[in-house]
């Protein structure tokens, strides 16, 4: 996480509106009918400021990482825009595609899987230099790569070893290094520590704040639940089925939440302190998440939700400040698509 908040005053360096995609269903193996779809992606928009971290939560299947893909145009939009510095990337290709996902890298969550088995290391971390060499004239290359493995902490002696040769966490580091190849401004981490032993979790995310301010990145760190993106997020949104349900600073999301389901997911998190756990009210969440591909009318929580009501079935709650906060000079501090944010915030 930067030291400095993210100042809402900058301009964002991406801008994402009104993102859908939807993966069609068919039926039928020669004519291949579709029979509807699989809302994955159904209406985000978020902001990311230069510099800072925003933290994605949601339960497995509400389409963090196929945000991840439409970030980075390895997925067509349905519709919506994503704007790098200004400049709709959905609508790009060709050459002016390629020079904008330079600017845009990705770390997996696999480094198990995500790292070619049959690359050495040096191969793999200047792999990108292959598709843009202006960033690296060819002599340079090993150079660079060296200089790569030591900035994620690995030893520059390792450049000709292959993946099995490496731990869990050093696998990541490679994957990390890979993604800083080409000085990216922007890395999206999707579940970047997933897969890692807890010790090695927090070096890892310890690497990758200490790699933003060194190098000014701007970070969209996704992530299963809270207590993994709370050290290093500026911000955070909460998706739930395909939707944004509430997004906010570190401080709105962890100390004043004001979605039942951030509420939820929030009361989830183990609570170190004895005192602190004992007030606490635990939430657990009744029934499955809706299908994305038969979504609930209105609010899409609704159905698991202990406050809905019949209005929830039929308006669907836009993701918007709470009243108690529109007063207060923080527009884009804090939203909520809930119906009663605004009754909540009042209390929370
Ligand atoms: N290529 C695809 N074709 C059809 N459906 C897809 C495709 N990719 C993803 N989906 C569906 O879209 C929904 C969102 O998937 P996505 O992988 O984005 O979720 P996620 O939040 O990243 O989940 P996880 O936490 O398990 O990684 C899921 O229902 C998934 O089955
Ligand atoms: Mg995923």
């Amino acid at each position: 996480m930067s030291d400095s908040q993210p100042s809402q005053d900058r301009e964002p360096i991406l801008q994402v509106r009104n993102l859908v995609k939807h993966f069609p269903l068919t039926q039928g193996i020669v004519f291949r009918k579709q029979v509807g779809a699989v809302k994955a992606v159904d209406g985000i928009s978020f902001d990311l400021y230069p510099g800072e971290t925003l933290g994605i939560v949601g339960e497995s299947g509400c389409g963090k990482s196929t945000v991840a893909k439409l970030l980075m145009n390895l997925e067509q939009a349905t519709s919506g825009e994503v704007f790098f510095k200004g400049e709709d990337i959905t609508k790009l290709s060709g050459r002016a595609l390629k020079a904008v996902r330079r600017n845009i890298q990705m770390v997996f969550q696999d480094p198990y899987t995500s790292l070619n088995p049959r690359m050495t290391v040096g191969d793999i971390i200047g792999e990108p230099f292959d598709i843009h060499p202006e960033v690296a004239p060819k002599g340079d290359r090993r150079k660079r790569v060296r200089d790569l493995l030591d900035v994620v902490g690995l030893n520059p002696e390792y450049i000709n070893r292959y993946p099995h040769q490496f731990s869990g966490g050093q696998r990541q580091r490679i994957g990390i290094a890979r993604g800083l190849a080409l000085n990216p401004e922007i890395i999206i981490c999707d579940e970047p520590v997933s897969a890692l032993d807890v010790s090695v979790q927090a070096q890892v995310i310890n690497l990758m704040a200490k790699l933003q301010d060194e190098f000014g990145l701007s970070y969209i760190f996704i992530a299963h639940d809270l207590s993994i993106v709370r050290h290093i997020s500026d911000r955070v949104g909460v998706m739930y089925l395909g939707r944004m349900a509430e997004i906010g600073t570190d401080e709105a999301i962890y100390e004043h939440p004001t979605h039942p389901y951030t509420q939820a997911l929030l009361s989830a998190v183990p609570v170190p302190d004895p005192e602190a756990r004992e007030h606490r009210e635990r939430i657990i969440l009744t029934g499955d998440v809706p299908s994305p591909a038969n979504p609930p009318s209105g609010c899409r929580f609704r159905t698991r939700c202990w406050k809905a009501q019949a209005r929830c079935a039929e308006e669907t709650p836009l993701l918007a400040i709470p009243q108690v906060f529109a007063g207060q000079d923080t527009p884009a501090a804090h939203e909520s698509a809930c119906h009663f944010a605004a009754e909540t915030a009042a209390v929370v």
